[in-house]
């Protein structure tokens, strides 16, 4: 049984005051039966981890490199984040891809190197508009898929995030069939190349997620929870998407 997950990824946003709203959720949720995670900017981390003491909040980061240490000025390594106390980290996220050329080689680079160092790796992957428009959408998550997720993975170091780029940010969502659809296909790829052990990855959706759109994602098939970016800078908006998850 896989347990549902519901990552905030604060992107470049937020600040020590903001990081209030962990004790906000966690008054909320004092026992939820889903896991949820916060992935703040790299300097609140240790902040955001002092704030979830004695709460079964998760700590994640935005990136990691793929080596273990030297000279890459402004990178962090993956250790120096499990070090501290983070679960989790972020990887392959569409604004690094564009923004920076990260390839899918890359991306997996860099989940290995998180693995290696005790993290769960977010895998973020999901198709343009052009490409949607295209009807390639399909042929691009299972390239994405088989290019960016290191063998070797298991439901414990493994968590894959379907966020088209269109929907990220834009209030527009993927119809309910299409994000059946890249779930489904997403599970049978991962079960080809892991067999059973692909039955314990989570597989996540992040786009556009809201308080009212979050019930019937999360009633859909192999959707596990989601990846949320602006709804997850507020408890007030967070905390009905994260009882939506436990009520699904
Ligand atoms: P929004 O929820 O703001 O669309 O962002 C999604 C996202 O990119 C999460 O990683």
């Amino acid at each position: 049984m896989r347990r549902k997950l519901a990552a905030g990824n604060w992107k470049m946003n937020g600040s020590i005051p903001a990081l209030d709203m962990i004790g906000a959720l966690k008054l909320k949720h004092p026992e939820c039966p889903c896991d949820v995670l916060l992935c703040p900017p790299a300097p609140l981390l240790t902040h955001a981890l002092q704030n979830t003491a004695g709460s079964p909040i998760f700590i994640g980061a935005q990136d990691c490199h793929a080596e273990e240490k030297g000279a890459f000025t402004g990178d962090h390594a993956a250790a120096m984040i499990a070090e501290i106390g983070a679960t989790y980290v972020i990887v392959g996220h569409s604004e690094r891809r564009e923004g920076y050329g990260e390839t899918d080689a890359q991306v997996a680079a860099k989940a290995r190197a998180a693995q290696a160092a005790g993290l769960t790796a977010i895998v973020c992957i999901g198709e343009s508009l052009q490409q949607r428009e295209a009807e390639e959408a399909l042929d691009v998550i299972k390239a994405q898929l088989a290019g960016s997720v290191p063998d070797g993975s298991s439901g414990e170091t493994l968590v894959v995030a379907y966020e088209p780029i269109w929907a990220i940010g834009t209030g527009k969502i993927p119809t309910m069939d299409q994000i059946a659809e890249v779930h489904a296909l997403m599970r049978s790829e991962l079960q080809a190349r892991f067999g059973d052990e692909a039955d314990s990855i989570r597989l996540l959706y992040g786009g556009s997620v809201k308080p009212d759109n979050a019930t019937e994602i999360f009633a859909l098939n192999d959707v596990d929870g989601a990846l949320v970016g602006g709804a997850s800078l507020r408890a007030e908006d967070f905390s009905p998407i994260i009882e939506a998850l436990a009520r699904s």
